[in-house]
């Protein structure tokens, strides 16, 4: 039996890039597919309305949606579209994103709403709508998109200026670090129910990151596939049945590389050091830089 038969999902930003290889791949395992995008072409024709067709035409059941995740009125139409059409309501993935370069101080007050707006709010508003129905079924699955731009990787020292990997935005790191603190909390906060929350930080290559890709992850390099569609069966996996214990999780997903990341903030992975009682400046002026490494370069 195909691991989501019968499964009911709706995919936001689900007409081109990652959203569209994970609504292909969730058809393809069994599941119908609700897939939402506000994208036209110069032609007029809808993102979301051609996924949808290609998944009819390769014999699943799909329907495309239009709405804006950002407002009230479109993220609760989305989901009342989907739950009428399909009775239910069992996954929820939130791939609809953008992404604004520049650096903070040429950013304008404009662009920074709009970005924290798609991605929060988006995120936010999505939940919020999909949620009541969950809950109802006691059961349900919340995959949440972020990015390892959430915590760009800072180089060990200052001293270090070659080979570092520009951020796109702090505004696309803040609204993606957002989504990360959204996430592991709301899966607490779900913690008794059927329903989990993961979020997936993915890298492929995409209309919106045409150069994307990790050179190194985890301190080797990286998988040489940037193809969305690797990513997909990672999503397929976090919303089966069988993934009814993982929650909470952050989750990088490109290639063949795969990685369940520990608590952010857990002491076992970082350097700590204890003193009975305050330190000085001048103590930590000796002490701090063997600790982040700083004397080593
Ligand atoms: N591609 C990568 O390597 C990568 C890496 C890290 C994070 N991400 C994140 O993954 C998500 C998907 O990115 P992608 O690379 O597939 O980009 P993409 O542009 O191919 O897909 C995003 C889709 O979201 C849709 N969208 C935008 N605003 C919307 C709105 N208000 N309502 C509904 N739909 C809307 C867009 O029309 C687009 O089709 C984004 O959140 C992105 O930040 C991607």
């Amino acid at each position: 039996m195909p691991i989501l038969d019968g499964q009911v999902a709706l995919v936001t930003g689900g007409g081109r890039g990652l959203g569209r290889s994970i609504a292909h791949a969730f058809a393809a395992h069994g599941a119908v597919v609700a897939i939402d995008d506000v994208y036209r072409d110069e032609n007029g024709v809808a993102a979301a309305g051609a996924t949808a067709n290609e998944i009819e035409a390769a014999g699943g059941k799909a329907l495309a949606l239009f709405e804006d995740v950002t407002t009230g009125d479109g993220a609760r139409a989305m989901v009342e579209a989907t739950v009428e059409r399909f009775g239910r309501l069992d996954i929820l993935v939130t791939c609809a994103g953008n992404v604004t370069r520049g650096l903070l101080h040429e950013l304008t007050e404009q662009q920074w709403d709009s970005l924290i707006n798609l991605h929060l709010r988006g995120h936010f508003l999505s939940c919020k709508m999909a949620l009541p129905h969950m809950l109802e079924q006691n059961s349900g699955r919340i995959i949440t998109v972020g990015s390892r731009g959430a915590f760009f990787q800072v180089p060990a020292s200052k001293k270090i200026s070659r080979d570092i990997r520009k951020p796109p935005s702090t505004a696309y790191s803040a609204a993606k670090a957002g989504i990360l603190g959204m996430s592991t909390t709301l899966a607490v906060e779900l913690w008794e129910t059927g329903i989990t929350v993961n979020c997936l930080l993915p890298s492929a290559t995409t209309q919106l990151f045409p150069e994307t890709g990790a050179r190194m992850v985890g301190g080797v390099p990286a998988s040489a596939s940037l193809d969305p569609d690797d990513i997909a069966p990672t999503v397929v996996y976090l919303a089966s049945p069988d993934a009814a214990d993982i929650s909470g999780k952050i989750v990088y997903s490109s290639g063949g590389d795969l990685i369940f990341y520990g608590d952010q903030l857990d002491v076992r992975g970082s350097r700590m050091i204890r003193k009975l009682g305050r330190w000085t400046p001048e103590e930590l002026q000796e002490i701090v830089p063997s600790m982040v490494g700083a004397g080593n370069e």
